[in-house]
């Protein structure tokens, strides 16, 4: 395929309907996208990244009780006028960067959870036919340049379908979609492989391989066609990885190890780990950040120390 047809991703979906039953309670009436990395909510580090990406247009799926999500791309004029009037500019310039620009924010919604081909299909509208991204939000990557970008730069190559992958242990492919590379993705540090099959959470003794599927895509709107089929799949959902399956073969369909360290902010202990992930590197707190998980550290060493010198 020349470059020349290649067209860019210009539009990004952000499935946002889920119910965040993994933060219960703190998510019974705050969306789980708004739970807070550092200083900004899960939300907005993907937004961001998408931006990085060259990203124009942010579509997001949202369902009931979700409103929250929006107002917080929006502006917010009281607030900006009391950090004006009290020369906040530093911190003036961090809220509006969290202000997606006029005419580029698209809700569409979810009615019932059915599964996230479901969700990803409910934008079909208004993506029409062009290439474009998806990025899960329970899933964050810190990385330079960010997971999106990476994609982008690879995709501006190959064309076709780009989603990126990383290895996990085999006992866990249950969790996952799972690539079949035939075989390539042996050797580390290839970073862009060819898909040859996707299979959604497949039992580890069934996996055809221990590549995951992270949850930042780049497809081609011929996804859609398949999608509207509504078949169901694992757990009884319209999964988004048999809907790809099905453009293995007439479409290019790479499979991208990316380089930075992604983490399951959705669930207790990735959120634990991305906060001090993020934090330890944010010039603002950094050293305080990084000296008290030191510090805390070497206390639960003590303490199991001292348990074991009891028993
Ligand atoms: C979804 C996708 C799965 C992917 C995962 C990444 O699953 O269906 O293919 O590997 O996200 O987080 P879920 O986590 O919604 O069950």
């Amino acid at each position: 395929m020349s470059n020349l047809h290649i067209r860019p991703v210009r539009k990004a979906v952000f499935p946002v309907a889920g119910l965040g039953t993994r933060f219960l309670p703190a998510t019974k009436v705050m969306p789980k996208e708004m739970l807070p990395i550092n200083d900004r909510p899960l939300i907005q580090h993907v937004y961001e990244e998408a931006v990085e990406a060259g990203i124009e247009e942010f579509v997001f799926v949202t369902g009931r009780h979700k409103e929250m999500l929006e107002e917080h791309f929006d502006f917010q004029p009281e607030l900006e006028e009391t950090l004006q009037s009290r020369g906040k500019t530093a911190m003036l310039d961090k809220v509006r960067s969290s202000e997606i620009p006029a005419g580029r924010l698209f809700l569409t919604r979810q009615p019932k959870p059915l599964g996230l081909g479901h969700a990803v299909w409910c934008a079909a509208k208004l993506i029409g036919d062009e290439p474009f991204a998806v990025l899960l939000p329970d899933v964050l990557v810190h990385g330079t340049p960010g997971c999106l970008k990476q994609m982008v730069d690879v995709y501006n190559g190959t064309g076709g379908n780009v989603i990126a992958v990383e290895d996990v242990p085999r006992g866990e492919t249950f969790k996952y979609g799972i690539v079949d590379t035939g075989g390539q993705d042996a050797d580390p540090q290839l970073k862009a492989m060819p898909v040859q099959g996707l299979v959604e959470k497949p039992a580890p003794e069934d996996s055809p391989s221990t590549l995951s599927v992270i949850g930042r895509y780049i497809l081609q709107p011929e996804i859609f066609d398949h999608l509207s089929a509504f078949e169901t799949g694992a757990g009884g959902e319209i999964q988004l990885t048999d809907a790809m399956a099905k453009l293995i073969g007439p479409q290019a369909f790479t499979a991208m190890r990316f380089t930075g360290q992604s983490y399951d902010s959705g669930s207790r202990l990735g959120f634990i780990q991305a906060n001090m992930a993020y934090a330890s590197q944010d010039t603002e707190i950094a050293s305080d950040v990084r000296r008290s998980i030191i510090e805390f550290a070497n206390m639960l060493k003590e303490k199991d120390q001292t348990n074991a010198a009891a028993e």
